[in-house]
């Protein structure tokens, strides 16, 4: 291939291969999404690059290395979405969508962050995210993780997720928080790594999320924010303890849990993964009761999560196997054939929807269109040559079972084929 023409560094394509399982598990979530009464919303891959910095915080990873910001032909900054929580709330504010209203929406779709590529870790990748808005929880805080556990179940990957908690408080409670963090750094100065110097005075609460290994052991060492939780946001965190509690669901309280965005509040969360290598965050989420406020809107209590479709596939993938067969592949042998099994796939289109039906085209012998049968996956071969379509019949051959040829009227052909439950 000329140089030059392949995909950007960490923006994949999924072939066809692959799309079994993208195909599989979108249903999957859809459905489960829909059974608890939530309703899509697509809104732009591009958005202004405030939107972004205003809502995810000017001083993190996110917006200070990883968005893919340019000019457009009128000067304007635009940024392609590392994220949905932004869009989807500003969609929801410009369209009246939230005030005074409860509202329980999912989207999916590609977001971008320029981050250095690794399995899990993509510059291009995938999230099928959900936000509720307008309720203050944590009931509805509960449901998402509901919804998610459900979402495991039916994907039959429970036993590989952990679902990890803490509370961020209230802003006031994190304003308390602050001041005792800094003073703290401030005491290991000489340790603290670059980006930890500048962040220490703008937004000390992301020192804590330092990807640095060498602060791990600083940050370990530093106040925890659950120690400054004012009643109000004590209680919110006991009760959705309790009813995680109620519902079976298990967790553990890890205090260190700051998530990488600025807009949480409250119940914060991430459901990882041993199986996964380095990148073991499979969806994460939590509430952001200031952000619509932010945003221009009204005050409106807000709760939503993520998960990485790239990380959730590999996941799937190492517990099953998922493939796009054909239920059936016609065989046509001469003019005549061609032209009479064309028609037949046709009806049998129309007679039994959802059946794969795939007609050989392009000629080839009768053996090597009966390889190419087999290669399809197939169950079934229907054969037809010069004999079958004088008699109208057509020569039934099973390719995945030890049963032998047969014949079948072309007129009793579609029920024939429904009684095989094939598919
Ligand atoms: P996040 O933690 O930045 O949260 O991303 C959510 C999930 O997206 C991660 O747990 C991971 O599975 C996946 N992910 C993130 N970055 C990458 C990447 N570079 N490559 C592959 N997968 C990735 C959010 O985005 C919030 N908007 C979640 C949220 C929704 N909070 C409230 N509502």
């Amino acid at each position: 291939m000329a140089k030059g023409l392949q995909a950007i560094r960490g923006m994949n394509d999924i072939l066809p291969a692959d799309i079994a399982y993208w195909q599989y598990v979108e249903e999957v979530l859809r459905q489960v999404v829909d059974s608890y009464g939530y309703h899509e919303i697509r809104f732009p891959i591009v958005e202004q690059t405030q939107l972004f910095a205003r809502t995810i915080g000017e001083v993190t990873d996110i917006v200070e290395k990883e968005m893919y910001t340019f000019e457009d032909r009128n000067g304007d900054s635009l940024t392609l979405r590392p994220e949905g929580t932004a869009g989807c709330s500003r969609a929801g504010i410009e369209h009246g969508l939230l005030y005074n209203q409860i509202q329980r929406l999912w989207y999916m779709g590609p977001m971008f962050r320029h981050e250095r590529p690794q399995k899990g870790r993509y510059r291009q990748f995938h999230q099928f995210g959900a936000e509720s808005y307008g309720l203050n929880g944590p009931d509805i805080d509960v449901e998402h993780i509901l919804l998610a556990a459900r979402f495991w179940q039916a994907l039959g990957i429970m036993d590989q997720v952990t679902l990890q908690i803490n509370s961020l408080g209230t802003s006031e409670d994190r304003a308390r928080y602050h001041k005792d963090l800094v003073a703290y750094f401030e005491q290991h100065q000489d340790k603290l790594d670059g980006d930890s110097k500048r962040r220490l005075y703008i937004n000390p609460l992301r020192i804590l999320d330092s990807k640095n290994p060498e602060m791990q052991s600083i940050n370990e060492g530093a106040p925890k924010l659950l120690d400054y939780l004012s009643d109000d946001a004590k209680f919110h965190f006991e009760k959705f303890m309790l009813l995680l509690d109620h519902h079976g669901i298990q967790y553990e309280v890890n205090p260190r849990l700051v998530r990488g965005l600025d807009y949480y509040c409250l119940t914060v969360y991430e459901w990882v993964t041993e199986s996964l290598g380095a990148q073991n965050t499979v969806c994460a989420g939590g509430r952001y009761d200031g952000l619509v406020e932010k945003l221009g809107g009204k005050p409106t209590p807000a709760v939503g999560f993520a998960l990485g479709l790239e990380r959730l596939i590999e996941l799937v993938k190492a517990q099953q196997e998922v493939v796009l067969t054909p239920d059936v592949y016609l065989v046509l042998v001469g003019d005549a054939a061609e032209r009479r099994g064309q028609e037949l796939a046709e009806d049998l289109r129309d007679q039994l929807p959802g059946t794969v039906i795939l007609s050989n085209c392009g000629g080839g012998n009768f053996k090597a269109q009966l390889k190419r049968a087999d290669k399809s996956g197939a169950e079934i071969a229907l054969i037809i040559g010069d004999d079958e379509v004088e008699k109208e019949v057509v020569a039934v051959k099973y390719l995945r079972a030890e049963r032998p040829q047969e014949h079948v009227a072309i007129e009793q052909l579609a029920e024939f084929l429904n009684e095989q439950s094939l598919g």
